[in-house]
């Protein structure tokens, strides 16, 4: 069984963002319940010009470029979003082309809500394990955009972006342990989008307890009854719809490992939990925290998170990954850093993007919202009344055909 796993990462985004507290006072709610409550400081607001389709090309044009892989490698593509353009043709053959992937490449879509990438990510271990791979990488690109409309509960809890990741036998970043890998689905309705809606309906506190659930389920198949994981352990990572959610998943391992569930009281008091939170998911949350929910790439952008600071004492240490999609689907599996993966620090880290973000203020943000309701059915965008200036953008839908510019 060959050693597959993690070769490439690269992060793109929407060009901006709001401030939490704007957000906050317009709805007069206090600032530190998006602040504290849920643990988010801005989140990224996508204009009609920078769709599933754009940020997932950004993203993978990063990681190939950034980790030298020349396109031709690529053997098998996925994009992985509940958040596509078509109900039919993928996201995945646009990207195709705009990557220039060759024509021999397999190439295709998964939705499963936030789970997508994930199921991406294992179905190209298992692709390369069968040996169809023939020396070829898979690219796995998570792209989505949270929309939950104005003045919902939902609202705080949105983002946008995308991750890409190659996938390999010679893993530069992280190795993922294929007799460590743990599944668990179950038929819920915590989250859902109706044919009908450009809005997710949402069930919040149920899916926070579908979610938990789900952890439980997926780690029990993934490694059994153990109870001393997280101490060997060097960073626990999460799917974090809001940062808040890391939190109350790693409190769940540490009620798994502890064979007891504790209220919130006791949690509160838990100086173990908080040390433990602390050391293994706290330090790689940052980029979530200044992204906001992207959906299916959230747990990949931990990992980024990670992989940024990660020195080379960090070779050889073993790290968790939980992912969870809505409906509900979850995988639980165990990954070890790579050897030399701290040289690729820098070509990972998404900062200097980050920095040349525009802030909105929340009349710009209102009015972005109704203009991209209609922005698939406008024949001519200008990325340029956005404030955008260098990319590949959406320009508009001529004779019922998405049109792709770059500037
Ligand atoms: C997450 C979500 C359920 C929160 O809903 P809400 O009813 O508006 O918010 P809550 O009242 O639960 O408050 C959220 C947190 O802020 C805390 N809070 C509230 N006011 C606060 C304040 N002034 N200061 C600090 N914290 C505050 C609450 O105690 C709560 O924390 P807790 O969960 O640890 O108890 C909602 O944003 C949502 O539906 N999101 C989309 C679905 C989602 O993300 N699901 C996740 C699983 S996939």
């Amino acid at each position: 069984m060959p050693l597959t796993g993690i070769d490439a990462l690269a992060f793109a985004g929407p060009a901006s963002y709001l401030e939490m507290t704007d957000l906050a006072r317009a709805r007069n709610v206090d600032p530190s319940k998006y602040l504290v409550g849920l643990g988010q400081r801005r989140m990224a607001i996508a204009t009609p010009c920078e769709d599933t389709v754009t940020m997932a090309v950004e993203a993978g044009s990063k990681a190939l470029d950034n980790f030298d892989i020349d396109p031709g490698e690529i053997g098998t593509l996925i994009v992985g979003t509940e958040t596509g353009v078509d109900h039919s043709k993928p996201v995945a053959v646009y990207v195709h082309e705009l990557l220039g992937l060759d024509q021999r490449c397999r190439t295709f879509e998964t939705k499963h809500a936030c789970y997508g990438a994930m199921a991406g990510l294992t179905a190209s271990m298992d692709w390369i394990a069968s040996g169809r791979a023939r020396g070829r990488k898979a690219l796995v690109i998570a792209s989505d955009i949270a929309r939950y409309g104005l003045n919902t509960a939902g609202e705080p809890t949105q983002g946008a972006g995308a991750v890409a990741m190659a996938v390999s036998d010679t893993p530069r970043l992280l190795a993922i342990d294929p007799a460590r890998i743990g599944d668990y689905t179950r038929q819920v309705m915590d989250f859902w989008r109706p044919l009908y809606s450009k809005y997710a309906f949402a069930d919040g506190h149920y899916s926070i307890e579908c979610y938990l659930d789900a952890l439980v389920g997926a780690r029990l198949d993934a490694i059994g009854e153990c109870s001393e994981l997280l101490e060997s352990l060097t960073a626990c990572l999460y799917h974090v719809p809001f940062v808040k959610m890391a939190f109350k998943a790693h409190q769940r391992q540490m009620e798994i490992e502890l064979g007891t569930q504790i209220t919130r009281e006791q949690a509160a008091r838990w100086q173990a939990l908080d040390d433990s939170y602390q050391r293994l998911t706290a330090p790689w949350l940052s980029l979530n925290a200044d992204i906001g929910n992207i959906y299916t790439g959230s747990l990949f952008l931990a990992l980024i998170d990670l992989l940024r600071q990660a020195d080379n004492a960090f070779a050889g240490r073993e790290v968790s990954l939980f992912s969870y999609g809505s409906g509900c689907g979850a995988t639980y599996c165990i990954g070890t850093i790579s050897e030399g993966a701290d040289q690729w620090r820098d070509a990972l880290d998404p900062s200097e993007h980050l920095s040349t973000r525009r802030q909105l203020n929340i009349d710009e943000y209102e009015a972005l919202v109704l203009e991209t309701d209609n922005a698939d059915r406008q024949e001519k965008l200008e990325p340029s009344s956005f404030g955008l200036k260098d990319g590949l953008f959406y320009v508009g839908t001529r004779d019922h055909c998405r049109q792709y510019q770059r500037f």
